[in-house]
């Protein structure tokens, strides 16, 4: 791995045991990243972090400017990058608390500015999407989960919606049928430009509460809270891991 990096999501503000400094503010062709991209250390390896919604005044999951994002991130040199999002999850065994490293992506997502082809180059890319997560950096995510003992899912499909809402009922249902295993708002476009630009990506998602109409217990705050806290600091330790690998 050359230079690994974190998009950081809600709920992971940093890492446990990161440290470092924040570049000079960044701007690229597409505007200003959501942060300038942190760059530092993780356990002594080599390490960049980006918070995809920024910490002061988060940025929604529609507004989010992924281009700047992953073009600044690029700029930087990360070659291997982690997206890490929170999730609902549709069914078993995607229950709160459980971590899953996805393998298939479905995108509902709309008007987002998801591609840097913008058709001035002379030749279009035309990206091959039908394994959306980079294979290699997913098996070293599952090996170094099985090598720390940690309870992990190894594959699902996300499905990526608009938000800023959450889903219906009916949505989910439809989402289950569809075949998705997890429900978020920022996994796309973020998958489908690092590829663009040739970062090898892969997503780690913490299932924070059960998607809409899932089971009759209402939506608890303190609940997402609660796991948030307990699984950045699970997903801190995978990543530090993995930067030792
Ligand atoms: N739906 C969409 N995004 C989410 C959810 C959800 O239930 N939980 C966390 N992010």
């Amino acid at each position: 791995m050359n230079l690994l990096g974190v998009v950081g999501g809600t709920g992971m503000d940093t890492l446990p045991d990161f440290s470092g400094s924040e570049q000079a503010p960044i701007e690229t062709p597409y505007g200003a990243p959501t942060q300038a991209p942190v760059v530092g250390q993780i356990a002594g390896q080599p390490l960049v972090f980006l918070h995809r919604h920024g910490q002061v005044n988060p940025t929604p999951p529609h507004l989010v400017n992924y281009r700047a994002n992953v073009h600044a991130l690029a700029q930087v040199g990360v070659t291997h990058l982690i997206g890490v999002n929170a999730v609902g999850g549709i069914g078993l065994p995607m229950h709160p608390g459980a971590l899953v490293i996805p393998d298939q992506i479905i995108d509902y997502t709309w008007g987002r500015e998801h591609t840097f082809e913008a058709g001035n180059s002379g030749q279009i890319q035309y990206i091959d999407f039908a394994h959306p997560y980079d294979q290699g950096l997913r098996q070293q995510l599952i090996e170094t989960a099985r090598e720390l003992a940690l309870e992990h899912v190894d594959h699902g499909t996300y499905g990526a919606t608009q938000g800023p809402r959450l889903e219906t009922a009916a949505e989910i249902r439809r989402m289950q049928r569809d075949g998705c295993n997890l429900v978020g708002m920022t996994g796309m476009p973020e998958a489908a430009l690092a590829m663009e630009a040739g970062i090898a990506y892969a997503s780690v998602c913490m299932v924070v509460n059960a998607a809409s109409g899932m089971d009759d217990r209402p939506l608890s705050l303190d609940t997402i809270v609660e796991i948030l806290q307990r699984e950045s600091g699970v997903v801190g330790t995978l990543i530090a891991a993995l930067a030792h690998r």
